[in-house]
């Protein structure tokens, strides 16, 4: 594969030289894609504004680097191997010259109910066919889409369509997901209420669940597809035209549009794909991760199919039928990159070796982790039973905002150590901060994680709000993007990231602002106020802990219930709190602030070093909050 790193020599040699001349590196990178018009200027920047241009003055369309590029030479290879809910299910593979046409049928239909270039379409989809179908269709027509992951609650998704004033919304009738049925379009239904900025809804056909189609506003997408032609030309786009928004919560407010542009996101895409997963070509990739998180954009739909490879799409649950379905997977398709999240290796773990026993995994070739620390153990058996000590793991750092891997070892190439992120891909220069901004050069050292110098995937903006991403990334230090990450850099210069700094809580690889969740508490009637805090939980790897303050006594079992229920309608499960305490008051200054720190301490069990709390409002209630959730003061 081109721009392929082969050795260890070859990786010090190229990151050397892409810090040296970033943009003479990253041109030559843009050589190889299909440009309508090549770039006038590599880059421009600076991050006050901030104000970041990759390639300006190019044109291109992704799709044409996704799909039509790869025609003449590898139409008929398989891009998509979709592997259905059930294990009964046929899959569906789609090979490029199938998927370009389905691209084009949908982009024609989309055009048909007059979406064009720059609007926003929603997409609230299980991961079928049709969502890769639907993202790629909109890249084609230079529509942004905005993916909403399929779990999030009616009024998450009311509050995401509203926010990016989409045009059009995709779903489907239903989401099968292991034993169960989501009814989707009830789900959505209730949130378009909401929305009066909906025109179209387009259905996909899934189960066999009925479901309410509104007259004039609800068409059927697998009838509108079959009449649509499959051709449909590739609108021009300029390098910095809005991809896509991606939705994810910060630690203030509520969350917020990460935006991605064209040209850059590509380049980065493919680059980061080939080299952290080292493809090859007639390799079969998996990455389990669902198209509505970033993992899934950049490394189900986009950077596979930006180097020609055969990947695989997972419709279903890691345990169901039974724990082992993702080793049957990799046996079936014979797959030889797996990509998965630390969260599942931990519950598969969990259910016992006989999950794995039956099945051979002899065809894997790279190991893959993201969205998370992953701890030693999990690293372990990863290692051992999952890569029989052959496969090596790269463990992945990045983020929404950075729109591909940042921080990863390159398999048979970076020496690996557990539960280190190692090195930057070239590129990407990484620094590491002192409280005050002071960049901690040796190594051997512990701070805060930024990065120093653009790279072409990088968020542009936050959707609608250009002064937040300004406030949340670009102004805790001067000329530099601040991750919220933590992280430790080795005597050698390996990097591991630590976790957040800031009121984010990483629950199953999920990232959840504890003020939005607070602020859902603090609409139950019988609380007067909440703080929420992460804690270790042994498989999500953190759980939400939230200690809450009620007006009248209420049973312990009913207060739980109704705040669960209230987070699933506001937000979705993957929000819901693991452990609810109620207490009398929470440890706050004098100024009026809560002390997170004492809370995360006491939801953890350590009581051992809770730090000076004399300047406490209220010093008394530190011991009753460790009474109460330790039963010791
Ligand atoms: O805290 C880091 C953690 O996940 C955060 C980013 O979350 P999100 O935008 O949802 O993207 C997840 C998938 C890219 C980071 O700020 N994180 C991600 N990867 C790792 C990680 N923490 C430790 N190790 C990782 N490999």
């Amino acid at each position: 594969m081109e721009h392929q790193i082969n050795s260890w020599e070859e990786y010090e040699k190229v990151y050397a030289e892409s810090v040296a001349n970033p943009e003479a590196f990253w041109a030559n990178v843009a050589e190889s894609f299909s440009w309508k018009k090549k770039w006038d200027n590599v880059l421009s920047w600076n991050f006050d504004g901030p104000d970041v241009k990759w390639f300006e003055g190019a044109e291109l369309n992704i799709t044409e680097n996704c799909l039509d590029r790869h025609l003449a030479e590898r139409g008929d290879q398989t891009a998509i191997i979709w592997e259905p809910n059930g294990p009964k299910t046929p899959e569906i593979r789609l090979t490029y010259k199938e998927l370009h046409a389905k691209v084009c049928q949908m982009a024609n239909v989309l055009k048909s109910y007059g979406v064009v270039k720059g609007d926003r379409v929603c997409l609230y989809m299980p991961m079928i066919p049709e969502l890769a179908i639907a993202t790629l269709a909109c890249a084609r027509i230079g529509a942004i889409h905005s993916v909403v992951f399929a779990g999030f609650s009616a009024n998450a998704l009311a509050d995401r369509i509203n926010d990016a004033q989409a045009k059009v919304v995709l779903t489907a009738d239903g989401s099968l997901r292991g034993a169960k049925v989501i009814p989707l379009k009830d789900i959505a239904d209730e949130a378009l209420s909401h929305c009066p900025c909906v025109e179209t809804v387009l259905v996909a056909k899934r189960s066999d669940k009925f479901c309410h189609m509104q007259a004039g506003r609800d068409v059927w997408l697998g009838e509108a597809m079959d009449a649509a032609s499959t051709d449909c030309p590739a609108e021009t786009m300029s390098a910095e035209d809005m991809l896509f928004i991606l939705y994810t919560s910060g630690s203030t407010g509520k969350p917020k549009g990460v935006v991605h542009t064209t040209a850059g996101y590509m380049v980065y895409a493919y680059y980061s794909f080939v080299n952290v997963f080292q493809y090859q070509q007639n390799d079969i990739y998996w990455c389990t991760a669902d198209i509505g998180w970033i993992t899934g954009h950049t490394y189900i739909v986009y950077g596979p199919l930006l180097a020609g490879a055969s990947s695989v799409m997972f419709e279903g649950v890691p345990t169901w039928p039974d724990a082992g379905r993702f080793w049957a997977i990799c046996d079936k398709y014979q797959v030889n990159q797996f990509y998965t999240a630390p969260t599942a290796i931990r519950a598969l773990m969990a259910k016992g070796l006989e999950y794995v026993a039956p099945y051979r995994l002899n065809s894997l070739k790279v190991l893959g982790s993201v969205g998370e620390p992953i701890n030693e153990e999990a690293w372990q058996w990863y290692n051992k039973y999952i890569g029989k000590n052959q496969c090596p793991i790269v463990d992945t750092w990045w983020q929404t905002e950075t729109g591909g891997i940042m921080i990863s070892p390159l398999p048979n190439i970076t020496p690996l150590k557990p539960t280190y992120a190692t090195r930057p891909l070239p590129g990407i220069q990484p620094c590491l901060l002192d409280a005050e901004g002071n960049e901690l050069a040796e190594n051997d050292v512990e701070g805060l994680l930024a990065v120093k110098f653009p790279w072409p995937s990088m968020l542009r903006t936050t959707y609608g709000d250009h002064d937040r991403c300004k406030q949340v990334y670009f102004s805790m230090f001067k000329d530099k993007y601040f991750t919220g990450d933590g992280a430790k850099r080795d005597a050698d210069g390996n990097y591991r990231i630590i976790g957040r700094v800031d009121d984010v809580i990483n629950v199953s690889g999920h990232r959840l602002g504890t003020a939005e969740l607070e602020n859902v508490i603090n609409e139950h009637d019988i609380i007067v106020e909440s703080a929420v805090v992460g804690y270790p939980h042994e498989i999500k790897g953190q759980g939400i802990f939230a200690f809450v303050i009620v007006q009248e006594a209420c049973s312990q079992e009913a207060l739980e219930a109704e705040l669960k229920e209230l987070i699933n309608t506001e937000i979705g499960p993957i929000a819901k709190p693991d452990r609810i305490q109620v207490v009398s008051g929470l440890p706050k200054t004098r100024s009026g602030k809560i002390m997170r720190r004492i809370l995360r301490k006491i939801a953890s069990g350590d009581v051992s070093n809770l730090g000076d709390t004399s300047t406490l409002l209220d010093p008394s209630v530190v011991e009753e909050i460790k009474e109460a959730v330790l039963g010791t003061a």
